[in-house]
């Protein structure tokens, strides 16, 4: 595995590659990889012929309340966590490189910006975007991973794809679990052992939201009452709502669409996000939303 740290070295090393016609899988980071991303990195080294993972703490969407000083680091372990799970190529460019002196130019996404982690962080998905099609731009990949976790940023870097006609397959891999169903985040390590524990509650008010979903309930009202009773444990919700997979809308009327129950809340002082994904089958609606690959539809 080759690590490299500037964008030309980057170029100089992908370019053959790019010349040959080899098939690029991108898996862009942010560092203190855990199972989820070696799932990301797994699936890319699986369909690809060159992985690439970048790891880029990026500045941008980080509030100036949030943890962007203390985001945990540790780059021997991420370098050991990239080579086992198959990856070619590790890309650590440098904050003054990304973001050089005089920077203007941002990408600006639209509504699937303005709802859910979007109300409670401006900005955010801005800089993720920004930050995404720099990446994109510098790797060139044939397809981008991303893990469902962050199911609002999976809807907004697909739609900048679509928009800017990026040339590359967003590819969104399920949501990798502890085993007592806490979805796998960098910020876990955040928790106390209390916090960790009472932490369980998030996926445990989704999954039972995702029963009464499967044997019928398709009350938006009941569903999203059925999780919150069950997310006792968290200090603070700070939104739980069942929405559009596409459009991300609140889900108004019964569920006759795919829809996304998410939820961010707060165990002590971390700030935690899950979801799950609610379709109903093809006979029942008439529809199939799919959350798999859309290049340029
Ligand atoms: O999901 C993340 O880790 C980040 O938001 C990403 C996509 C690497 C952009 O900084």
């Amino acid at each position: 595995m080759r690590l490299v740290r500037s964008v030309a070295d980057l170029r100089a090393l992908l370019k053959p590659l790019w010349n040959e016609g080899k098939r690029i899988g991108f898996v862009p980071t942010m560092g203190y990889l855990h199972e989820g991303h070696a799932a990301l990195v797994r699936q890319s080294a699986s369909r690809c012929d060159v992985t690439v993972v970048s790891i880029f703490v990026n500045p941008t969407q980080f509030a100036p309340n949030e943890d962007f000083a203390k985001y945990p680091r540790d780059l021997e372990r991420d370098q050991a966590l990239c080579l086992e799970a198959g990856a070619d190529v590790l890309f650590l460019p440098e904050v003054a490189e990304m973001y050089p002196t005089g920077f203007q130019t941002h990408v600006e996404p639209g509504r699937l910006a303005e709802p859910l982690c979007g109300a409670f962080r401006p900005g955010h998905f801005r800089g993720v975007a920004t930050v995404v099609a720099k990446l994109l731009a510098m790797v060139q990949p044939d397809l981008a991973f991303f893990g469902q976790k962050d199911f609002q940023q999976t809807v907004v870097v697909r739609r900048m794809v679509r928009d800017l006609n990026l040339p590359v397959d967003v590819v969104v891999i399920p949501t990798i679990r502890e085993e007592d169903g806490l979805a796998m985040s960098s910020r876990n390590s955040y928790l106390s052992d209390d916090e960790r524990e009472r932490a369980r509650c998030l996926s445990q008010g989704l999954f039972a939201a995702e029963e009464a979903f499967r044997h019928g309930e398709r009350d938006p009202e009941q569903i999203t009452t059925l999780a919150r009773q069950a997310m006792a444990g968290a200090d603070r919700l700070q939104y739980l709502e069942l929405v559009d997979a596409q459009t991300l809308e609140p889900i108004q009327g019964p569920l006759d669409r795919t829809a996304a129950l998410c939820v961010a809340a707060y165990v002590g002082a971390t700030r935690l996000i899950d979801n799950v994904v609610l379709a109903p089958t093809v006979g029942e609606a008439g529809l199939n939303v799919s959350l798999s690959p859309t290049h340029g539809d």
